[in-house]
């Protein structure tokens, strides 16, 4: 890629932004976070930005809260949904690529195999329609731009499933997990790899679904996060309907890839997190 093309990183202090600011960085992209630039902003967005021009947005920054947007839904709808619709107007003023990340909870989970690329999308609570809404925006503005769904994502700078099965751990010798909930748990470190490779190698502007491979569910997924951990907690598989949650999850969310090469198997990915940690 070269450097004279100028990349914003947006939500960069968040667990994805903060990898995609170190996978970048040789390229010295603008990272910015809420602080700095606030998405909701619409005047605001455009005047920031067209200051600096940027060839590429990478926007990361998102309301993430799964269960906060069932009672914050204007909220999350106003960041995911019509400030990702600001972001979509100012880069196809400029001629800038939007690239944009989504969530495999733009599905409704039914469907036992997964869901591909184009499948028709349905979701379930209040986090997966403002994430649509954003979507939405950015096909009906944009003509370049990347969509990214993922899903069950871990990393550094941020809470996530992998750091709370440990810290639960350290705690306690017994977990009860989910065991209906399936999914595809994705390493920030490689979706921002995989981000990257996506740009340089110019590939059709488009929607792609960009995760480790496996699918697993979240009691599986703990399981692995202990025994990579050295630690003996025992892990009781549960149904999800004693967990009451203000969010209701899709049982079945594993993103199928057939768009670009496969990302490496979610085990090899998770130990080599754990092992960083
Ligand atoms: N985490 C997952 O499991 C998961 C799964 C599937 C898809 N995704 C998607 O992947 C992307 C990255 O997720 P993540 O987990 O890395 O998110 P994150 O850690 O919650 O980071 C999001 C960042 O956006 C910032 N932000 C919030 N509102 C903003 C606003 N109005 N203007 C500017 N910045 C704002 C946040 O700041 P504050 O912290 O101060 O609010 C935070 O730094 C998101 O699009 C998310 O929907 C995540």
């Amino acid at each position: 890629m070269r450097s004279d093309k100028l990349i914003l990183i947006l939500g960069a202090k968040g667990m994805l932004g903060s990898e995609l600011s170190i996978i970048f960085a040789d390229l010295q992209p603008i990272c910015w976070d809420i602080d700095d630039l606030d998405i909701t902003n619409e005047e605001i967005v455009q005047k920031r930005i067209r200051e600096i021009s940027p060839s590429i947005i990478i926007n990361a920054s998102a309301y993430t809260d799964v269960d906060g947007a069932e009672h914050n839904q204007e909220q999350a709808n106003r960041i995911n949904g019509t400030a990702v619709g600001h972001l979509a107007k100012t880069a196809q003023t400029i001629g800038a690529k939007l690239i944009h990340y989504s969530t495999d909870y733009v599905f409704s989970g039914t469907n036992k195999s997964g869901y591909k690329e184009n499948d028709d999308t349905n979701p379930v609570n209040a986090y997966g329609y403002s994430k649509l809404q954003g979507e939405q925006a950015i096909q009906n503005i944009c003509r370049e731009y990347y969509i990214i769904r993922t899903s069950w994502l871990y990393g550094k700078n941020g809470k996530n499933f992998v750091d709370t099965m440990l810290n639960i751990g350290n705690k306690q010798k017994e977990i009860q997990v989910v065991n209906d909930q399936f999914g595809k748990p994705t390493y920030t470190v490689d979706l921002a790899l995989r981000t990257r490779r996506l740009i340089e190698d110019k590939l059709p502007y488009g929607v792609y679904h960009i995760t480790n491979e496996g699918q697993v569910s979240w009691f599986e997924f703990a399981k692995k996060v202990f025994d990579l951990s050295d630690m003996s907690v025992s892990v009781l598989p549960v149904a999800s309907d004693k967990f009451p949650r203000p969010a209701k999850r899709p049982n079945y969310s594993s993103l199928i890839n057939t768009k670009i090469p496969l990302s490496r198997q979610w085990q090899v990915a998770l130990n080599e997190y754990i092992s960083k940690r």
